[in-house]
């Protein structure tokens, strides 16, 4: 019988140690907001793949579109012989796009790939070359990607020389003593120290950091950041890979703040489960890259385009944006009634935007120390229990929720309820 003791073995004897896992457990089927292990033990899902299942596993919308489209053709390759799905998806997305005015959108297959190339498409339209992005901000595994990550273990050590023109700022964190103010600060410093604005291609930033900690840019750093590109020609990207597609409540997470980016990456739960990726932006800079100059032999694959119009139709029928809000209000008044209990470890700062929920664990109650270790035993004890639970943030100590939107209201309970005892003392 295939155990996950016996794939663990296998795996560490044929795979490299960098691959990290947050569990041990060997998935071997999974429906919504569940998932089943090569054991039969089931386990409800809070991670979804790490937000790209917004649309619960295998949504039979998706997944009947990405088996018509396999049966069509799996690839002929966007550059050889392009496909109505692609198309099709493009013009949808530009429709969606959080920003006034005509839209262009490209595709890629994963979240760094869009990450590289909104970066690749600011150079050329701007003809500069800085990029500035935030601590805590995560973008992805490429080189480039990796230089645009604000944390450097285990991201960057032993990875480098990564790219030139890269500089961060603090990521605001009130309650870790880092304020909007000191934020805007560090950018007139850098402008006046390491790069002028003049040479500053692009800001990069989360609407709501991901593996960061969920921490959300608050809307007076967008306002100001959106007014500084303005002043000085920099464009405004917003990484939407992990809160993009209704997670937050919104289309974009960015939608809450008003502000209007110049590109967005997208990737995650665009495509239900499969890999794909894409630069929303506005149309006058993304034709700004000579012919040839951006594409992938995968980028846009069409069962992942098939997958993504569905899960488009999914998200509008099933009202997925008002879902999110619904099950984020009743997650988070949950996990504030856990913190006020004295039978619990000490939790805080409870928060975010719709169903992109997050939380930390203290070493103290009322205090805000954080405890990474407390909440590895947090996420472990929750696997016993059955629930598949992350944590996240530049200390460890966040807990981070992304369940299905799609999730059955029992389902959730009894996620809700496994989440309880994991963190009762
Ligand atoms: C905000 C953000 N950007 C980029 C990425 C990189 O995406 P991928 O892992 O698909 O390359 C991630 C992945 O977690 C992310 O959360």
């Amino acid at each position: 019988m295939t155990t996950n003791a016996g794939l663990l073995a296998r795996r560490n004897a044929a795979v490299p140690r960098a691959l990290g896992h947050a569990t041990n457990a060997y998935a071997q089927r999974a429906l919504n907001a569940e998932v089943w292990d090569v054991e039969g033990t089931r386990y409800v899902d809070f991670a979804g793949g790490i937000a790209v299942l917004n649309t619960g596993h295998c949504h039979p919308r998706v997944m009947e579109a990405a088996t018509e489209q396999m049966h069509r053709f799996t690839h002929t390759c966007v550059q050889v012989m392009a496909y109505e799905p692609y198309i099709a998806l493009a013009e949808r997305l530009n429709e969606l796009a959080p920003f006034a005015g005509p839209a262009r959108t490209i595709f890629f297959t994963t979240g760094a790939e869009a990450v590289e190339n909104s970066i690749k498409i600011a150079r050329a339209a701007t003809g500069r070359s800085g990029v500035i992005a935030f601590a805590g901000g995560f973008h992805g595994r490429t080189i480039m990607t990796s230089a645009l990550t604000g944390k450097t273990l285990p991201y960057k050590r032993g990875f480098g020389p990564f790219p030139a023109e890269i500089y961060h700022l603090p990521f605001p964190i009130e309650h870790h003593g880092t304020s909007v103010a000191d934020s805007l600060k560090a950018l007139e410093f850098l402008f006046r120290a390491d790069i002028e604005p003049a040479r500053v291609a692009a800001i990069i930033i989360e609407p709501v950091q991901g593996e960061g900690g969920f921490y959300e840019a608050p809307t007076e750093l967008l306002i100001s950041l959106r007014q500084i590109c303005d002043r000085n020609g920099i464009l405004l990207i917003a990484d939407e890979v992990q809160s993009g597609f209704a997670r937050t409540g919104k289309m974009f997470g960015i939608e809450h703040s008003g502000v209007e980016p110049d590109l967005i990456t997208i990737a995650k739960s665009l495509a239900g489960g499969f890999p794909l990726s894409g630069v929303i932006g506005r149309e006058a800079i993304m034709q700004a890259a000579e012919p040839g100059g951006l594409g992938g032999t995968y980028a846009g694959n069409p069962i992942a385009c098939a997958a993504a119009l569905a899960v488009l139709d999914v998200i509008a029928e099933e009202r997925l944006l008002e879902r999110a809000n619904t099950i984020g209000a009743r997650i988070k008044a949950r996990v504030r009634d856990l913190a006020q209990r004295n039978d619990t470890i000490p939790i805080g700062a409870v928060r975010g935007p719709g169903a992109m929920v997050g939380f930390e664990i203290f070493a103290g109650r009322g205090g805000t120390e954080p405890d990474p270790e407390a909440t590895k035993r947090v996420t472990a004890r929750a696997l016993e229990e059955g629930l598949v639970l992350l944590s996240c943030g530049v200390f460890g100590n966040v807990i981070r929720i992304l369940v299905p939107l799609t999730v059955e209201d029992e389902v959730l309970e009894e996620g809700l309820h496994k989440l309880e005892r994991a963190l009762t003392i």
